[in-house]
């Protein structure tokens, strides 16, 4: 049998050679909620999590590939990060996520500091690939997998406020925008178990949680059959899900991002008229607002259906806020192009937009065959237009606000001043209020007495 003294020497190596790992992430919500799955697979390993780059032995850097100036982000923090490798030498370098997919090895030749890739399909061989450069060599892992959804590890809740977290319900996309690099990176479609997601969400609200995000790259399009004795059973749709979900608890917000247009279905807007608790809030990124651009993006919808979807959203829950994603200066957009995706913008009034430039991305459809002809600058032009244009839309909406009263989930202090809160409404809006009696993790009555275009000032309306 082993001595105290022999497993109490073995502890010590093993604890010696175990790393202390930064997590540092870009990009979507996606990969926010992989570097969870991450700290988890990690802790399982036996390291532990650093709080900051100083006090770290190995930096793990989750990617984003969508635009070229996300990759030069991670590029140049790359970079920033080998002034430090030259201080302290014991330091390594590990790059996560799509850029890691998309570059493979090519980015440890192009990148010398860097010790390890890792795509993300492949997160349960990271222990594994750690050891690898422990002894000295570099690793690429970079896989993809069908069935990869890591619906068995519990995510470790890194930077979390304790109120609202995110719950990935499925991992990859097909939909092959002509310009989206996201299903080269992140590989097939697929969805998680029903019954691991409702579990997690009913953990997290037992824990305190009070909200809840599910997230895909298109949720409507959630659909898991189970196979019992080799046979399949009825699939999971991504409404009742929902439904399953919203069921846990009234006092538990239910969001979701992304929806395609093309799959938004009205059993979906039926269940969220029906449960109060399910956010009165649809992100439904448009991209452009001219057919002609639409068909060459692959969207496989039209204005028309699109406004449709709007209209029906409108209809089953008119407080509804609505928020897109645009693509400004993609490949043949002329100036009347352009000036439909104004004008769809001013039919819609969005709540809010993440707007962006047409960047090229390598191995894509467009990319192949068709040519980037709008120039770097008028891209900017056309992008500030819609820019200026939604700047406006979202003032007038939020001043529209102003006298009414919401109920918010208070998340925490204001970063301007520690004697005012701000929480969200169901409709996802920021208000900022002061303090009072409100405590963060709780439900409250604002009422909104004044507004800027992004957040929505108010006072307490249910002091006792
Ligand atoms: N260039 C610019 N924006 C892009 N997006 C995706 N690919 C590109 C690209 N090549 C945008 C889309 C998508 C959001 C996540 O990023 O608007 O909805
Ligand atoms: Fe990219 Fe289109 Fe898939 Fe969204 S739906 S991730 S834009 S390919």
């Amino acid at each position: 049998m082993w001595g105290k003294r022999r497993i109490f020497a073995l502890y010590l190596y093993a604890y010696a050679h175990m790393e202390k790992i930064y997590i540092e992430t870009y990009g979507c919500q996606m990969n926010f909620a992989d570097s969870e799955v991450v700290g988890s697979i990690l802790g399982k390993a036996g390291h532990s999590l650093a709080t900051s780059v100083d006090e770290a032995d190995f930096v793990l850097i989750n990617t984003c590939a969508i635009r070229d100036n996300a990759e030069q982000r991670v590029r140049h923090r790359v970079r920033e990060l080998r002034a430090l490798q030259g201080r302290n030498r014991r330091l390594r370098i590990g790059i996560l996520g799509c850029m890691a997919e998309r570059l493979q090895s090519r980015l440890m030749a192009e990148e010398d500091n860097v010790s390890l890739v890792c795509g993300p399909d492949a997160y349960r061989r990271l222990p594994l690939l750690l050891e690898q450069v422990r002894d000295g060599q570099r690793g690429a892992e970079v896989e993809l997998s069908t069935t990869e959804t890591y619906a068995d590890i519990e995510p470790v809740r890194l930077a979390s406020n304790g109120i609202s977290a995110y719950i990935s319900i499925m991992r990859g996309c097909q939909n092959y925008c002509s310009y989206c690099v996201v299903p080269y990176t992140r590989g097939r479609e697929r969805s998680r178990d029903p019954q691991t997601i409702v579990a997690e969400a009913r953990d997290l609200f037992d824990k305190g949680y009070r909200e809840v995000t599910l997230l895909g790259q298109n949720v409507n399009s959630y659909s898991f059959a189970q196979e019992v004795a080799g046979v399949k059973e009825d699939s999971v749709g991504f409404p009742e899900l929902m439904e399953r979900v919203a069921s846990i608890d009234p006092q538990l917000r239910v969001r979701f991002a992304t929806s395609h247009p093309k799959d938004l279905s009205d059993a979906l807007l039926e269940v969220m008229a029906a449960h109060p608790n399910i956010c009165r809030c649809i992100h439904l990124p448009v991209q452009s607002g001219s057919n002609r651009m639409l068909k060459a993006m692959n969207r496989k919808y039209t204005v028309e259906w699109y406004l449709d979807r709007v209209d029906a959203i409108r209809r089953y829950m008119p407080d509804c806020s609505i928020t897109t994603d645009v693509i400004a200066g993609f490949c043949g957009e002329t100036l009347e192009d352009h000036e439909a995706t104004l004008e769809l913008f001013r039919r819609v009034r969005y709540d809010y937009a993440y707007m962006f430039k047409y960047s090229q991305r390598e191995g894509t459809y467009a990319a192949k065959h068709m040519p980037d002809d709008i120039a770097d600058e008028e891209k900017t032009r056309r992008l500030n237009e819609i820019i200026a244009l939604q700047g406006q839309i979202a003032l007038e909406n939020n001043r529209k606000e102003v006298g009414r009263e919401y109920e918010v989930l208070v998340e925490g202090e204001s970063h301007r001043s520690k004697e005012r809160l701000f929480g969200r409404n169901s409709q996802n809006k920021v208000l900022v209020f002061d303090r009072g009696d409100a405590v963060p993790g709780t439900y409250r009555r604002v009422k909104v007495t004044d507004c800027t275009a992004a957040t929505l000032l108010g006072e307490l309306a249910d002091i006792n």
